[in-house]
């Protein structure tokens, strides 16, 4: 019987960089499907900032950890290599919680047919949790107007990158933060954001000042970081803050202070924070809202592709680096 390879958590994370200690690789029988299921030989798997939460001890998030011992949680897409199930047949390009694993065997909860004839990367890319969370969080919360000014930070990541194109289609102002003058130049120049802000680099306070003359109407929160107190003071009456992602806290012992309330009241501000395990029943509208921007063109996306399934453990490392140059992916 042949073999393949799976990665079990086994530690819960500590503060800092993630290393091979927190988990075991596992050899083990491909196994058969029993009536009712489907095998799955996974392709593509998705790396995803959400693993540092699902990896902590915390049981008070919206989803519980992965427990000590079983296959670490991820998404991805495969073909369907055996089924004993109705709904599925062999050959059938599928995409769920597959896990970090090689094969995935099923009983069809949360398994769709992916259908697009689009490149699994695209996939991932766009139509998956990146495309679902920018589309829910920028036009269900932050509601944009034409003619507001947008900042979002991470903006040449999976999820802001797609939030400001979508937001400059509609016509906003749209103003990218993010953590090299690669990057920076790349959602300029190449998708189309009327500027960017490397909030390595020095005078964040002016740069803001000269990019915002008219204050800033929508702030789409992916990471969190000094820059956040400097957005805030500048966020105009009425203002929506929509908040994604903090990822500058998620390795850290203690997260940093936000921002004082008072100027909430004062502008009359709303802040909401969402999780997309909400919004999973909404995915067909999600998508049917985010399908003509695609279709029109007004969207691009880049794919940052690991080889092989151990490389998802130091994969983890570049989301806090910052090396990733667009979605994670990691293909088996
Ligand atoms: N609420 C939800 O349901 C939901 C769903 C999906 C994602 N998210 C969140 O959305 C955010 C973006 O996710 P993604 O998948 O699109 O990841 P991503 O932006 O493609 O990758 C993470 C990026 O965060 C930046 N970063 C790392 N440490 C930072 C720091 N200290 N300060 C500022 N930026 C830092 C890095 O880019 P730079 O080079 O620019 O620093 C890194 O490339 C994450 O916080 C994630 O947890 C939330």
């Amino acid at each position: 019987m042949s073999t393949y390879k799976a990665i079990n958590l086994i530690a819960r994370p500590e503060p800092g960089p993630i290393t091979p200690k927190y988990f075991e690789v596992v050899e083990k029988d491909i196994p058969k499907a029993e009536p009712g299921q489907l095998l799955i030989k996974q392709t593509h798997m998705s790396l995803d900032p959400a693993m540092f939460g699902w990896m902590s001890p915390a049981t008070d998030s919206y989803i519980p950890p992965v427990e000590l011992g079983s296959v670490m949680r991820s998404s991805g897409i495969g073909e369907v290599v055996e089924s004993n199930h109705p709904d599925f047949a062999a050959g059938d390009r599928v995409m769920g919680m597959l896990g970090w694993q090689e094969y995935a065997l099923s009983e069809g909860q949360g398994i769709n047919k992916v259908q697009a004839p689009l490149p699994d990367e695209t996939v991932l890319s766009i139509f998956a949790l990146p495309g679902l969370t920018a589309t829910q969080g920028l036009f269900n919360i932050g509601k944009p107007k034409a003619g507001e000014t947008l900042i979002v930070t991470g903006a040449a990541g999976s999820v802001g990158s797609l939030v400001g194109q979508l937001a400059k289609a509609d016509g906003l102002t749209v103003i990218g933060v993010a953590g090299s003058d690669e990057k920076c130049d790349w959602i300029v120049n190449e998708l189309g954001f009327d500027a960017a802000i490397n909030y390595k680099s020095g005078n964040l306070s002016e740069q803001l000042d000269a990019l915002t003359p008219n204050g800033i109407d929508l702030f789409f929160e992916n990471t969190g970081g000094p820059i956040q107190n400097l957005i805030f003071e500048r966020m105009n009456n009425h203002g929506r803050i929509v908040v994604c992602g903090m990822i500058a806290d998620y390795s850290k012992a203690e997260p940093s202070p936000g921002p004082n309330w008072i100027p909430l009241i004062k502008k009359r501000i709303t802040v909401q924070g969402f999780a997309m395990p909400d919004h999973f029943h909404q995915v067909p509208e999600l998508l049917a809202k985010l399908t003509p921007y695609v279709m029109e063109g007004k969207i691009k996306h880049r794919s940052h592709i690991l080889e092989g399934l151990e490389s998802a453990i130091d994969g983890l490392n570049l989301f806090f680096t910052g090396e990733n140059k667009g979605k994670l992916i990691v293909q088996l």
